[in-house]
């Protein structure tokens, strides 16, 4: 396909009365504009060329990695959606260029790859995408002149009564010849209620040439433009249903896809459980049989077969299979759980890595410990981590018993099949099978952990 795309988004977003640029504005996780250029990414196209405004380097960083591959142009000014394509047909000599605004982020990549098929196999000079809107209000209106053929497209601010009727809208999609579209960019003026250069105005000059303006109609679903914050959060939502639905075509259970929020960049395998009222942000990764929720956040971590998660926060994090969270934890990031490890009720973990199988049940602050096998952290325990100036490491070897309300004052090193009594404040080093009592601990060799291992020891 020999196409280049050009994604307009140097408006400067007025109606949503915010700092940030709008197309950076998310939904579903990802900037409009990344949703955008998501939809472009599987099509065959030559540039992809995005017009921002001055505020370029906020918004490629705003991109992060789906600015890969993506020429940015400035639009100094922005005098309108004509003037915006002047600028990034800077460069793109012939063919046909596809035209995207980038506050649309509904847009599927079928649905602008059968534009372009379309546009190539009628010969148009221009296609453009539109769609019968239940409610038009605001969008440009496509006037027909017989058949699928456009006559011209009028915005809703110069429409009169008779064109404010229709319910044919422009989509803001078009394909064009590039030949014909710079030479009628240079044709279009400025003599409307906004004193813009407006795209669709080309539509007359390319029809003049001799070659047709065809329209390519579309459901309305996709069509939605964000301009202002009402809008931002419809299709936020459309985006999410679309999402959960998706996932739940792959054999993922979700409860209730109305509570549930799952970022764009999510994945699930199939036959985990999404419970009510959950969020999945980030690159969250979540496997196969896991459960997670009701009421709860997990951000930029994974969760791996067969665990559960419930009224917890997690950010950052990795949960081994089966293991378990919650209710009521924090995970914060540096936090990995080993195969059937449990972070209980009221436990904040940090930077810590929870052995197989071991278990902080209640009420402890882990943070910067290496916790083993087989452990056991009483409630109430914590690790005094920061001594004000710096971070320490608590080690808790294979099989260690942390009696309740231990303090760990790290540095320090809770041996193998060690123990620690109630209430102790235990520094330094307990030795392999070495009991530490009292506050500050006295060691007492020998009568650490006697309880017998659940499991035989392999
Ligand atoms: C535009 C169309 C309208 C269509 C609607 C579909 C025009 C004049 N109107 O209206 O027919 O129904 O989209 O969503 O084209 N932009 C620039 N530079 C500018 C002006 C705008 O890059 O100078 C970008 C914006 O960032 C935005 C896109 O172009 O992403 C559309 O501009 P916007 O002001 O949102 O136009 P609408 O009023 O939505
Ligand atoms: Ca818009």
């Amino acid at each position: 396909m020999d196409a280049d795309a050009i994604v307009l988004a140097a408006g400067d977003g007025k109606r949503l009365k915010s700092r940030l640029p709008k197309v950076l504005h998310h939904a579903a996780g990802r900037p409009l504009l990344g949703h955008v250029i998501a939809a472009l990414a599987p099509l065959p196209l030559r540039r992809r060329v995005v017009v921002v405004s001055p505020r370029r380097d906020e918004i490629v960083a705003g991109l992060g990695g789906l600015a890969d591959g993506i020429d940015f142009v400035v639009q100094e000014v922005p005098r309108g959606t004509g003037d915006a394509v002047r600028v990034g047909l800077d460069g793109i000599e012939e063919g046909a260029v596809l035209v995207t605004p980038g506050d649309t982020p509904l847009f599927e990549t079928e649905t602008l790859g059968a534009l372009l098929e379309a546009h190539a196999a009628s010969g148009a000079g221009a296609t453009v995408l539109t769609a019968d809107m239940p409610d038009p209000t605001g969008y440009g209106r496509v006037i027909r002149s017989g058949g699928d053929s456009i006559d011209r497209i009028v915005e809703h601010r110069d429409a009169s009564p008779a064109e404010l009727e229709v319910r044919e809208i422009n989509a803001g999609v078009y394909a064009f010849d590039v030949v014909l579209l710079r030479e009628a960019l240079g044709r279009i003026g400025t003599d409307n209620a906004q004193g813009e250069h407006y795209l669709g105005d080309v539509l007359g000059p390319i029809a003049a040439s001799g070659r047709p303006v065809m329209a390519f109609k579309t459901g309305h679903e996709e069509v939605p433009g964000v301009n202002s914050r009402a809008q931002l959060a419809e299709a936020a939502a459309a985006l999410r249903r679309r999402v959960a639905l998706g996932w739940m075509s792959e054999g993922v259970t979700i409860v209730d896809p109305a509570t549930t929020y799952i970022d764009a960049g999510v994945t699930i395998a199939a036959d985990a459980t999404i419970l009510p009222f959950t969020f999945l942000e980030g690159t969250t990764t979540i496997g196969a049989g896991a459960e997670v929720g009701p009421q709860t956040r997990v951000v930029d971590s994974t969760i791996e077969e067969g665990a559960s998660v419930t009224f917890s926060v997690v950010r950052g994090s990795s949960i081994g299979p089966g293991a378990s969270v919650g209710p009521y934890a924090s995970l914060r990031p540096g936090t990995r759980l080993e195969r059937g490890a449990r972070a209980g009720t009221f436990v904040e973990t940090k930077n810590t890595t929870i052995g197989e199988g071991s278990k902080a049940n209640h009420l402890a602050y882990l943070g910067d410990a290496e916790i083993g096998r087989g452990a056991n952290v009483g409630a109430g325990s914590i690790t005094c981590n920061w001594d004000g100036r710096d971070k320490h490491k608590t080690l808790i070897e294979d099989e260690a018993y942390i009696g309740s309300d231990t303090m760990l004052v790290a540095p320090v090193r809770v041996g193998k099949r060690a123990a620690t009594g109630a209430g102790s404040v235990v520094r330094g080093e307990v030795p392999d099978e070495a009991l530490a009592v009292g506050v500050p601990a006295r060691i007492i060799e020998g009568k650490g952990n006697r309880m017998e291992p659940k499991e035989p020891r392999t």
